[in-house]
């Protein structure tokens, strides 16, 4: 069975986190106490990958009901919402639905400006926005509101993810060598991830496989995230440089390329870590399959094709500096953005939790979205 990694949670009133920038040499737990700290963990990449930034966005919001209910408790009672117990609605009896909601709509705004790229950060903000917007004015249903919208985001990604590994564990047979960027697993999600979870529900089903990882300059998620995992998990995993990957894709080590995605567009344009471009390109020379994995909420309808899709730019210390050391001379100029787009006739497959979506991806894309029973 796969280890489950507790990448994101709400416990005691705080949003819990794995610090992703200490590992794998560090595991340790961050509990973020207000809505500012959890802006700067999504920024800093302290919690990454599109699903994961989703869910700690949600639980920000919470977070901050948490704190303004807090602020009118003056006995102290403790935490109020809790993932399991749900709370007890004579503590939040008292909340000035109007004032809380003005400041939750800050916190919104707050978050929504931390990362560009994922589409699940804006997707989990739009349902939390519309909970704070809601008409109700029952401090305890509206609370119950927020707080079940939030819990929910985070429980439906966890069978999300399930679903994913088990819809693409059929496209892998035993033996398979699998090349794999940036990470895509557990750490970047909630449950066992997109990509990874595939990896992991085709081990978990008996079938031997081989991953390459791609160590993912310039902050090596893949090295230091994804090959973490895998060998946490037992799978048998190769650390490569980012460009190596063409000539081992070239020299025939790899079956098949899967990734996860930061956003996908209407047309199946898919936007993902800084070289899956490159990859799929040199998938497609190869005749190698490049399949994404990723869940619905990764989906953006209202993008027409990739080009409408906004690229983040880190900063350029990111490349000038490997550990604090400067690698780059002085003066030099950086340009340093975070992901790129995949055209979507480079991609094989999109694995999602419904099916495996393939060309032409417009059509299939509207159909899984807009048709009745789907
Ligand atoms: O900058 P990061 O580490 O947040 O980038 C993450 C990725 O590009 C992942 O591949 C993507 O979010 C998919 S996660 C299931």
């Amino acid at each position: 069975m796969s280890v489950f990694i507790d990448t994101v949670d709400y416990i005691h009133g705080r949003v819990r986190i794995i610090d992703q920038t200490l590992l794998p040499g560090k595991d340790i737990r961050l509990d973020l106490d207000c809505v500012e700290d959890v802006a700067d963990a999504i920024r800093s990449l302290k919690v990454r990958g599109a699903p994961a930034i989703g869910i700690a966005a949600a639980y920000g919001v919470l977070l901050e009901l948490e704190n303004i209910l807090a602020e009118g408790d003056a006995g102290g009672k403790g935490f109020i919402f809790d993932r399991a117990t749900g709370f007890d609605p004579e503590r939040v009896k008292g909340l000035d639905v109007d004032l809380c909601g003005a400041r939750l709509i800050a916190a919104i705004e707050k978050l929504a400006l931390t990362r560009p790229t994922a589409v699940n950060l804006f997707q989990a903000l739009d349902i939390m926005r519309r909970a704070v917007e809601s008409e109700e004015r029952c401090p305890e249903v509206y609370c119950g509101r927020i707080a079940g919208d939030a819990f929910h985001i985070h429980e439906e990604e966890i069978e999300v993810e399930r679903r994913i590994g088990l819809n693409g564990a059929r496209l892998i047979s035993d033996g398979m060598t699998i090349l794999t960027h940036c990470n895509a697993g557990g750490l970047a999600t909630a449950g066992l991830g997109t990509a990874l979870s595939v990896i992991y529900s085709a081990s978990d089903q008996g079938k031997k496989v081989k991953v390459f990882a791609d160590e993912t300059r310039p902050l090596l998620q893949g090295a230091r995230l994804t090959a973490y995992e895998l060998e946490k998990n037992g799978i048998d995993t190769t650390i490569i440089c980012d460009s190596a990957a063409h000539s081992v894709i070239a020299s025939g080590k790899v079956d098949i390329v899967i990734t996860g995605a930061d956003r996908i567009a209407a047309n199946g344009d898919t936007a993902n870590k800084i070289g899956t471009f490159g990859l799929a390109s040199t998938c497609d020379r190869f005749d190698i399959p490049f399949l994404v994995a990723a869940p619905l909420s990764t989906f953006d309808m209202a993008t027409r094709s990739g080009e409408e899709i906004v690229i983040e730019e880190r900063s350029g210390t990111e490349l000038t500096h490997f550990h604090g050391i400067r690698i780059v001379p002085e003066g030099v100029r950086t340009y340093n953005p975070a992901f790129d787009v995949t055209p979507s006739d480079l991609i094989s497959g999109i694995i999602t939790e419904k099916s495996v979506i393939r060309a032409p991806y417009g059509e299939n894309i509207r159909l899984l979205f807009f048709s009745p029973g789907q």
